[in-house]
């Protein structure tokens, strides 16, 4: 996704914050996915956020662990993400700008935990960065590319668990148009312009009555040999 998409959100939004009203039914991976880095974040010291976005999940995470370093490649985000820390009385976080599209400013493994929320998984080639033994983790509805990076020799313990459990219904068109319009790469389905587009992924969307999306994720983990 272009940096572009993101530093857009970031202004009209406040954030890589979904502005869309719904209700989740079942069993969310987003959740799982929070539970599982909850219990790996206490035993770590140094932790890399990987596409920390506008950080309020950074600062979230920050009370059960060590250190975390979030990085993220939109200006806009990383100022957000810096404001927010300055108004909170979170001292174990920093945010600093960074892409993955070149080397990263962190040593040699630096890190005991790597952790990607949606964010951009060619943070795996940057191995280098997580120490031996070290974790790396995330979550993403694609995971072709994910696979493949993993499949290199500096990993070991490889896991995918793929999720589908959640469904998100919507209680009227127009928050259905935002949730649309605030998914990465996505056109503002919210504009007159997208309506004959809209009108499309609602009947796409409309079962019983209904208008569901239902969420597909994988969460994944590997270990630095
Ligand atoms: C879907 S958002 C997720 C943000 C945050 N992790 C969260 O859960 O709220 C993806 C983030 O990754 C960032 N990003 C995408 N590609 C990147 C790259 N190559 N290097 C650094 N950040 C990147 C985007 O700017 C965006 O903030």
């Amino acid at each position: 996704m272009g940096i572009e998409w993101y530093d857009r959100i970031a202004r009209r939004n406040g954030g890589y914050k979904g502005r869309a009203i719904f209700n989740v039914i079942g069993r969310s991976a987003e959740e799982v996915f929070e539970v599982r880095l909850k219990e790996l974040l206490p035993g770590c010291e140094w932790v890399l956020d990987a596409g920390c976005g506008h950080g309020e999940f950074t600062l979230k995470m920050a009370p059960h662990t060590g250190h975390i370093t979030g990085f993220d490649n939109s200006a806009e985000m990383i100022a957000i993400a810096q404001k927010l820390m300055n108004a909170s009385d979170v001292h174990n976080i920093e945010f600093v700008y960074a892409t993955t599209k070149t080397e990263l400013p962190f040593a040699d493994g630096q890190f005991d935990l790597i952790y990607d929320r949606r964010g951009p998984t060619s943070i795996i080639e940057h191995s280098r960065i997580l120490r031996a033994g070290g974790i790396i983790i995330g979550i993403h509805n694609d995971v072709s590319k994910v696979k493949e990076r993993l499949s290199s020799s500096a990993y070991t313990d490889v896991e995918f668990e793929e999720y589908h459990d959640a469904v998100y219904e919507f209680p009227i068109e127009v928050e259905f148009s935002k949730f649309l319009a605030d998914t990465p790469g996505n056109p503002d389905y919210t504009q007159p312009a997208y309506r004959a587009l809209l009108e499309q992924k609602i009947q796409e969307h409309t079962t019983d009555g209904k208008l569901t999306i239902r969420e597909h994720r994988y969460i994944w983990k590997a270990m630095k040999r």
